[in-house]
């Protein structure tokens, strides 16, 4: 990637020092940077350890190095092109928590001009994103009636709807000019509530299960999907059937 590598030997260090010394090592990890370290322990869990510190915004990949030793290199997530088309779904949530933060915050301010901008910003983005989800990846990957699998997809529906017809009132307000932000601001509540559970309970519940369905896939198939996903939550496709030609 002709990033800059900081190499670490954490080959004499205590099994138990490991954790704590590669999280001090991470500190600073600037944006193009990799940090490469050799250890004599496995360090998945040391690593899980520094991600869940850094809110799930590594990126690593671990080599066995011979002799009982491990070679992890390890950069921002962001630095890093999505692994599939969960990847990219995962990403967005982020991306779509901080564009409904923004406008949280505008109407707490009470500037509503910049309000209406962030709110048209995230519906435009939510309605891509639950077009992956409910288009693109529940068609390929439904699962009989009663497994586990399909009550997750069969809320996950739900709360689509939802969460559209809670962006959609809120956007009413919006339709024919200005509204004071405190006729607004408990819509924008209930939409930050329903959003976070959603998300969490697609991440924790659904997405699992449609990366390993990925994974068991032909490759060109997890390529396809890759490829499907990213233009669509970038806004690049017309998210459409029919992009597939367009791929190549
Ligand atoms: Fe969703
Ligand atoms: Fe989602």
């Amino acid at each position: 990637m002709g990033d800059q590598i900081r190499h670490i030997d954490l080959t004499n260090q205590l099994p138990a020092r490991v954790p704590g010394a590669v999280l001090h090592a991470l500190q600073a990890l600037a944006r193009g940077e990799a940090v490469e370290f050799l250890t004599a322990v496995d360090p998945a869990h040391a690593m899980a350890v520094a991600n869940l510190q850094w809110r799930d915004m590594l990126a690593w990949e671990t080599r066995t190095a011979g002799r009982g030793r491990w070679r992890t290199v390890v950069r921002r997530r962001e630095d890093v092109a999505p692994s599939d088309a969960v990847d990219v779904l995962m990403r967005d949530h982020k991306r779509l928590d901080a564009l409904f933060a923004h406008a949280l915050q505008s109407v707490n301010e009470g500037r509503m001009r910049q309000t209406a901008a962030d709110l048209q910003g995230f519906a435009e983005g939510l309605r891509r994103h639950i077009h992956v989800e409910n288009d693109v990846l529940h068609p390929l990957f439904s699962r009989p009636q009663g497994s586990p699998e399909a009550e997750s997809a069969v809320a996950m529906l739900r709360e689509h709807e939802e969460i559209l017809a809670q962006t959609a009132l809120l956007e009413d307000f919006f339709a024919s000019g200005l509204p004071r932000a405190q006729e607004v601001a408990a819509f924008f509540a209930i939409l930050s509530g329903l959003l976070a559970k959603h998300e969490h309970r697609e991440e924790i519940g659904l997405f699992p299960y449609w990366r390993a369905a990925i994974s068991h896939a032909p490759t060109a198939v997890g390529a396809h999907l890759l490829a499907t996903a990213r233009e669509a939550v970038e806004g690049r496709a017309s998210a459409k059937e029919g992009d597939a030609d367009e791929d190549r």
